[in-house]
């Protein structure tokens, strides 16, 4: 492929301070190799959390930071229009980490094809990054038992969703919270029964009351107060996989500790913070995992999904921040 092709694609335009807005992020146009191996048009762009802590000035060493004039990218679902590598033809579906743009080039590398018989979308949520962090956080590192009392905080969004039903699966009683009523109702429509609210100001009274005698793992989403009260229902012994803190992302100090925090010392609770990007060497573990569930129809998952291109990516994405979504949020281009 050697003609010169010019493509829209996104931007940051400065790095939002407090609460990510619209003009945050613009478009712009980007000219693509003139020899590209691959050229992908994007089906689906997922859009998640960590976006906005990519933003933050501090960054994080697991991952690039987002200045002003970054090019932005997510886990995407794309179509092959073009192809010179053999591994991938012409109206193939793949998924990868790729640059939001209307039209990409690639070399193929971190691109996987879906399977043949495979639902593509599958790939967006319990076959992709939100499916594999639940899996690494609850499967891996968590490995709850009958003995446990698990609480999953925000489980009625992607990750939490899926580490809820894989701690049940486990035999662990299970206790998922969600900040909206729809919400509340899905997850007791899924099968869960207890079911929270860590939005609520009495939120730590529901958990004591939920479980009284302690929660022994805490897989957290959510952070701030939902977490502080999270703590203070700990078990002595018990242990707190860490997979986000999105309570947190847009305040102007996204980095503080709940005040209790020293509890945990008290308590000998152990803390295991996790980033995927760590356990990318466990990825076909997890496909060979979690792809015969999938197709079962064993796992209960939902897209959240937002028409309208390149131009929804932004308010999706400050929409997600505040809890809009009911499953896992991705925006389809047309
Ligand atoms: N460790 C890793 O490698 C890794 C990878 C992916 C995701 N994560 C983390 O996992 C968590 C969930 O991510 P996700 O992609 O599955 O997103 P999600 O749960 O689908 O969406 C975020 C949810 O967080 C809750 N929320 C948003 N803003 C909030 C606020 N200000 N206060 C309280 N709750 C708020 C909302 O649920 P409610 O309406 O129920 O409050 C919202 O639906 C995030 O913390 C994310 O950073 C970690």
């Amino acid at each position: 492929m050697t003609a010169c092709i010019t493509t829209l694609g996104l931007r940051l335009s400065c790095q939002p301070k407090g609460k990510l807005r619209p003009e945050h992020i613009e478009k712009a146009f980007v000219q693509l190799p003139a020899r590209a191996q691959l050229l992908l048009k994007p089906r689906y762009i997922s859009v998640d959390p960590y976006m906005r802590t990519r933003m933050q000035p501090e960054g994080y060493d697991y991952i690039e930071r987002w200045n002003a004039g970054s090019p932005l990218s997510g886990w995407t679902l794309a179509e092959v229009i073009a192809s010179n590598i053999p591994a991938f033809k012409p109206g193939d579906l793949v998924v990868g980490h790729l640059p939001m743009q209307e039209i990409i080039a690639s070399d193929g590398k971190g691109l996987a094809v879906i399977p043949a018989g495979s639902d593509p979308t599958a790939f967006l949520h319990p076959l992709g990054m939100t499916g594999f962090t639940a899996w690494v956080g609850m499967q891996l590192i968590g490995q709850p038992t009958e003995q446990d009392t698990v609480l999953v905080s925000a489980a009625a969004g992607a990750v939490g969703s899926i580490a809820a039903q894989l701690a049940k699966r486990l035999g662990a009683k299970v206790i998922v919270t969600a900040g909206r009523a729809d919400k509340r109702d899905w997850l007791r429509h899924k099968g869960f029964q207890t079911v929270l609210d860590h939005r609520h100001a009495d939120y730590a009274e529901q958990l004591h009351n939920a479980a009284p005698s302690g929660i022994t793992l805490n897989f957290e989403n959510v952070g701030g107060r939902a977490f502080t009260a999270a703590i203070e229902a700990m078990k002595a012994n018990g242990r707190i996989v860490l997979c986000g803190l999105v309570s947190q992302y847009q305040s102007e100090q996204p980095r503080q500790s709940p005040h209790n925090f020293a509890q945990l010392g008290q308590k000998r609770v152990s803390v295991h913070p996790f980033v995927v990007p760590h356990y990318l060497d466990y990825w076909d573990d997890f496909q060979k995992f979690m792809a015969p569930l999938v197709a079962r129809g064993d796992i209960n998952w939902r897209l959240d999904t937002i028409s309208g291109g390149l131009d929804s990516i932004g308010l999706a994405l400050i929409g997600l921040l505040r809890g809009d979504n009911l499953g896992k949020r991705v925006v389809e281009i047309p």
